[in-house]
């Protein structure tokens, strides 16, 4: 740690990262990017940790989600907005049914850099470097297409500069309001049995709502009845770019990432004496870390050590992906080996990425089942080890798209062709991802209840 600094993490063995042709003009973007205000700031960094330490007391949950990738051509406020209703349905089905208050985090507003299986991609018999997100090359299968541009990262900046000014207007101005959660409804969902369930309890918390106003408790002296935080999220993989927005607070001369509240490491650039382990150890900021099947308990134990030597509460969130499988057999000897050793983390299962499968029709899908049983699985390997499911990390969007299989609309492989619209993995969509909210509250409710520190 004392060797630490924000540029440190070139000093180790990286992976998943693009070849820039251009030295100078990488060097150039990375100068003008440390110039550019902070996109989050260190207060709001520690709230999360704060609302985190909740969670991993058992006393919140945490829904992360958002796409898998943003891109720069899916970019408008129609579908920030959707995106944040759906996370609010979510919220206020978790929270009233399931009982529990709810931390909400975007992967939103810097979720660009992808990892790959490979640095490549063939295609009817030509070889490109693989579309490595927004942030760094562009998804058509051109050469021109795959060249990395260091410029790309001061769009992506722009986009999650204006991404944040609408979600923090969002959560102010009006549309958190928990008076409005009728016209949370997306008008697909309105007429489907899932919008007559959500009507039903958004009727509920209106008539809740009227109760508490007449025994004087308004929005003016409680402002959580029309405003929220939605925090943001991204995995942290393209260091220059986390490099230059990560800036030191004044006040207490902590480093912090300024480019989201929360950072994860993926699955692929875990390893304990990389780059992005060194990098994420030295900032401040909740950081998430994919467990994956390989991922052992030594393995997990030592980057616990690393990441959070003081053993916070709030800094970690281990992000569970053994896929609906394998859930119980890998997932009990790394929460035994944590409570073993007596560290703080907050566990989350993220039902996605260890669920993807390639339809006979040749599409990257996840069945809706399939995700719904790993976090079943999550719950009932939590409950039986004795420790809080802490939350949900999904790969969602706001929009009617048709790129998992299955839920309550019953999606088929045809369907997948209708619209498949995403820049990478399959998302739920509105419908389904309000589904999973529903079946996953009474869970909820149980661990909350059954839960003793
Ligand atoms: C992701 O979250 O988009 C991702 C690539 O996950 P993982 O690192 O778990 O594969
Ligand atoms: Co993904």
């Amino acid at each position: 740690m004392n060797n630490w600094s924000r540029e440190s993490w070139r000093n180790f063995k990286i992976r998943q990262q693009p070849t820039y042709a251009d030295q100078n003009e990488l060097k150039n973007v990375v100068t003008q990017l440390k110039k550019f205000p902070p996109l989050v700031f260190a207060g709001e960094v520690r709230n999360l940790k704060n609302d985190l330490a909740k969670v991993q007391r058992g006393e919140a949950f945490l829904l992360q989600g958002g796409d898998c990738a943003e891109s720069f051509s899916e970019f408008n406020a129609d579908n920030i907005r959707d995106m944040f209703k759906v996370m609010m349905q979510m919220a206020v089905v978790l929270t009233f049914a399931g009982g529990c208050p709810v931390v909400k985090v975007g992967r939103l507003a810097g979720q660009f850099a992808k990892p790959r299986s490979s640095d490549f991609e063939e295609f009817g018999g030509v070889k490109l470097p693989s579309y490595r997100g927004d942030i760094i090359n562009s998804n058509e299968f051109t050469p021109e297409a795959r060249e990395p541009d260091p410029k790309r990262m001061v769009q992506a900046y722009n986009q999650s500069s204006a991404t944040m000014n609408l979600l923090r207007a969002f959560s102010r101005g009006g549309l958190a309001d928990l008076h409005q959660v009728h016209k949370w409804n997306l008008s697909f969902i309105k007429d489907s049995a899932l919008g007559d369930r959500y009507k039903i309890l958004a009727d509920k918390i209106t008539e809740t709502l009227a109760f508490m106003e007449a025994c004087g408790i308004t929005s003016e002296n409680s402002p959580t009845i029309n405003q929220t935080t939605l925090y943001t999220s991204h995995e942290a993989l393209l260091l220059p770019y986390e490099e230059a927005l990560t800036r030191q607070d004044s006040l207490s001369k902590d480093w912090v990432n300024c480019s989201a509240h929360m950072l994860w490491i993926g699955d692929r650039t875990r390893e304990l004496d990389e780059a992005h382990v060194a990098f994420l150890s030295g900032v401040i900021n909740p950081i998430g870390v994919k467990a994956g099947p390989t991922m052992t308990p030594e393995n997990l134990v030592a980057l616990i050590e690393k990441l959070n030597p003081n053993n916070e509460e709030g800094r970690l969130n281990i992000i569970v992906r053994m896929g609906a499988t394998k859930i119980e057999n890998e997932f009990p000897k790394l929460v035994q080996a944590v409570k073993k050793n007596g560290k703080n983390v907050i566990w989350s299962i993220d039902p996605m990425h260890g669920n993807t499968i390639k339809t006979t029709n040749n599409y990257k899908t996840r069945e809706f089942n399939e995700v719904l049983r790993e976090v079943k699985g999550f719950f009932a390997v939590c409950a039986t080890e004795g420790v809080f499911p802490g939350g949900v990390h999904l790969e969602m969007t706001g929009q009617d798209v048709t790129e998992c299989v299955g839920g309550a609309q019953d999606i088929t492989e045809t369907d997948l062709e209708d619209r498949y619209n995403t820049h990478c993995d399959p998302r739920l969509n509105a419908d389904q991802a309000l589904e999973l909210a529903f079946l996953i509250a009474q869970s909820l409710k149980d661990a909350r209840s059954n839960f003793k520190r």
